[in-house]
């Protein structure tokens, strides 16, 4: 395997992947409701969600939203509960935290107008390189390459290239190569078809080589070593944080508190919870100290979460108590499921 920097034969080889990866697309390409829109709004919202989590999943949280906050205004203006609620589910919340200040910057810079140039795009809270290039692109017809997973995956096999795709300068290198082949009039194509051709064709684990558009040029396939492409570099393993946590219940209420207002899950809702395995006798008397005593035998489960950094081994223990102790919000079921947006890591810790 060899690293290969400016190559030119590489920035021709991206030349002769438009027609046929365009013309697969014209063919293929997946009904997706963000999908013949150029409404830059709705582009960049499909692009936040899609960040982190899959297609199928976004899907309706996407239509609930647009329903819910149809333009950058509404979203600028909405409460943080709202939006929450709007995410529950989605994870990462960092990404409607800044989608909501991203809103109020394009409302009070750019007067409600979304900015259309990879450059001011890259201003706004939470659009990284990637984002800025898919809205460029999608939304504005700008030769704007959005080198995302996908793009690393395909290129990484048609290059054969073994320079790890974390890497930064690597991943500039390629926006700008990629870029440079954008073709007109057809680039917000460009950059979904390298999207369709990563879900459909060539995934990550067993690639479907043999209806690939793109296999007359693909290094890899030539070379019989699709699978060793991409390379990554290794990576940390996470941080492992073993917690308690408490699902308490009083008629038919359940105690929840608000996070802190800094780290992980910032100023989003949670159960009652400390760092820690703690025993029946170390949860009896946490009890205690807010006032309560469990009604019944304790339940204890085990669940468990991962984030992008750290994983929680959770200890959960179900408890029905006697009274409403403590400095915890008692929600009862409508004010859980209408207003409170309990993060999933939580949320999983209910029976
Ligand atoms: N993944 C990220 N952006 C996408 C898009 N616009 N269409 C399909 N999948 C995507």
């Amino acid at each position: 395997m060899t690293h290969r920097k400016d190559n030119p034969t590489d920035i021709d080889i991206l030349a002769d992947l438009v027609e046929p990866l365009l013309d697969w697309y014209d063919e293929n390409k997946r009904d997706l409701p963000w999908r013949g829109t150029r409404d830059p709004y709705r582009v960049w919202l499909s692009e936040i969600m899609l960040q982190q989590t899959r297609v199928e999943a976004v899907r309706s949280y996407y239509l609930r939203f647009i329903q819910a906050l149809p333009d950058v205004f509404a979203l600028a203006n909405c409460d943080d509960d709202k939006l929450f609620k709007l995410w529950e589910g989605l994870g990462y919340y960092s990404r409607a935290r800044n989608l909501k200040k991203a809103a109020a910057e394009v409302v009070e810079t750019f007067g409600g107008r979304f900015p259309d140039t990879r450059d001011e795009l890259l201003t706004l809270a939470g659009i990284g390189d990637y984002t800025a290039g898919a809205i460029a692109s999608i939304a504005f017809e700008r030769p704007e390459a959005a080198v995302d997973g996908n793009v690393l995956r395909v290129l990484g096999r048609v290059l054969a290239d073994a320079t790890p795709i974390d890497d930064l300068p690597y991943r500039k290198r390629l926006t700008k190569a990629l870029s440079a082949v954008y073709p007109s009039g057809r680039c917000g194509d460009f950059t979904q078809s390298f999207m369709d051709l990563g879900s459909a064709v060539c995934l990550p684990g067993a690639p479907h080589c043999k209806r690939c558009p793109l296999s007359h040029l693909c290094r890899a396939y030539k070379t019989d070593t699709v699978e060793s492409y991409p390379v990554r570099k290794q990576k940390r393993p996470r941080k492992i944080e073993r917690l308690t946590v408490l699902a308490l219940r009083n008629e038919g209420a359940l105690a929840v508190e608000k996070r802190g207002e800094s780290g992980l899950l910032a100023g989003l809702w949670q159960l009652p919870n400390k760092i820690g395995h703690l025993t029946e006798g170390q949860v009896s008397n946490w009890l205690k100290s807010c006032d309560m005593q469990a009604q019944a035998a304790f339940t204890v489960t085990d669940a468990r979460h991962v984030f992008t950094h750290v994983e929680w081994h959770m200890r959960v223990y179900t408890v029905s108590v006697d009274r409403r102790g403590g400095a915890f919000v008692w929600a009862d079921e409508a004010r859980m499921k209408n207003e409170i947006s309990l993060p999933t890591a939580f949320r999983r810790c209910l029976l």
